[in-house]
C-alpha cells in the first residue's frame, strides 16, 4: 500500500491537482491544518514546509507511524467519523479518503466543523465510475470495471464532493474537474489499481488485452478526478 501511495504521489495529474488545491486554500505559516486520512503524509509535509502547525490523521497505524517521521508535524491515528475538533484548523485537507470510508456526510460534517472561522476545506477524490479504457474488448472492460466499481465503498465519490460541501451549509465552494489520460500502459497502471494485476484479481484475459492494446500502440485510458474547495 505504501509503495502504491508513492507512486501516486509522484504522478503527474496528482501534482497538478494538489499546486491547484495547494493554491485554493493558501495555507499561511503559523495556521493550524489537518490532513485527514493522511495517509504516508506526503500533504502534510508540504504544508508543515509553508510553516503551519500540521496535525495528521488517519486510521492506520502503519500510515501514522510513517506520517509521524516528518519533522514538525503532529500524526495521530483516529477514525474521521469519531473526529470531533470543532473550530480548531485553519486548512482541512482530505485526498482519496472518502471513497472509502462508510458514512461520507458523517466524515464531511465533521470536518466543516473543524474548522474555525473563515477556514478552507479541500477535498480531493476520484470518480471510478468515469474509467474507461479503450484499446480493449467493451465488453471485458464493462465486466472487469463494473466489478472493481463494487469494491470501492463509494465508487462516483468525486461527483459528489461539491454537494456533501454544500449540505454541510458551506455557500462558497469551488470545483474543479481533471480528466487524466494515459496512452502509456506502464505509466497508468502504476496509479490505477484495476490495471495492475499485482493490486487487483482479474481474468488474465484483462491484463493480456491491455498489453496487446499498448502492443498495438492502441491503449489509453481516462479518469476523472474532481477537486473542491470550501470557505467556512
Ligand atoms: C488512498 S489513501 C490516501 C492517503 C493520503 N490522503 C494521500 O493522498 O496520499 C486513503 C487513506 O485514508 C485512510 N482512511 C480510510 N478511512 C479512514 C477513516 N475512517 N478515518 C481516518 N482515515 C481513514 C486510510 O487508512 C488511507 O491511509
Amino acid at each position: 500500500m505504501r509503495d502504491y501511495l508513492a507512486r501516486v504521489s509522484r504522478h503527474a495529474l496528482v501534482r497538478t491537482i494538489r499546486e491547484r488545491g495547494v493554491e485554493l486554500v493558501k495555507v499561511c505559516p503559523g495556521e493550524r491544518v489537518l490532513d485527514a486520512g493522511c495517509g504516508p503524509g506526503d500533504m502534510a509535509a508540504r504544508f508543515a514546509g509553508l510553516g503551519a502547525h500540521v496535525t495528521a490523521i488517519d486510521a492506520d497505524p502503519a500510515m501514522v507511524a510513517v506520517a509521524a517521521e516528518i519533522p514538525g508535524i503532529t500524526a495521530q491515528t483516529g477514525d474521521l467519523a469519531a473526529l470531533h475538533r470543532p473550530g480548531v484548523f485553519d486548512v482541512v485537507w482530505a485526498e482519496r479518503v472518502l471513497q472509502h470510508v462508510p458514512d461520507p456526510d458523517r466524515v464531511v460534517g465533521n470536518l466543516v466543523r473543524a474548522l474555525a472561522p473563515g477556514g478552507r476545506i479541500c477535498l480531493v477524490d476520484v470518480d471510478w465510475t468515469g474509467l474507461v479504457v479503450d484499446g480493449v474488448d467493451d465488453d471485458l472492460a464493462d465486466q472487469v470495471l463494473g466489478v472493481f466499481r463494487t469494491v470501492v465503498p463509494h465508487p462516483s465519490m468525486g461527483r459528489t464532493l461539491r454537494r456533501r460541501l454544500v449540505r454541510q451549509g458551506l455557500t462558497t465552494v469551488e470545483v474543479t474537474a481533471f480528466l487524466g489520460v494515459s496512452t502509456d500502459l506502464a505509466d497508468a497502471a502504476a496509479v490505477i489499481p484495476v490495471l495492475d494485476e499485482r493490486l487487483v484479481p482479474a481474468p488474465g484475459a484483462w491484463f493480456s488485452a491491455q498489453r496487446e492494446a499498448a502492443g498495438r500502440g492502441e491503449f489509453l485510458m481516462a479518469l476523472p478526478v474532481y477537486l473542491a474547495v470550501g470557505s467556512a
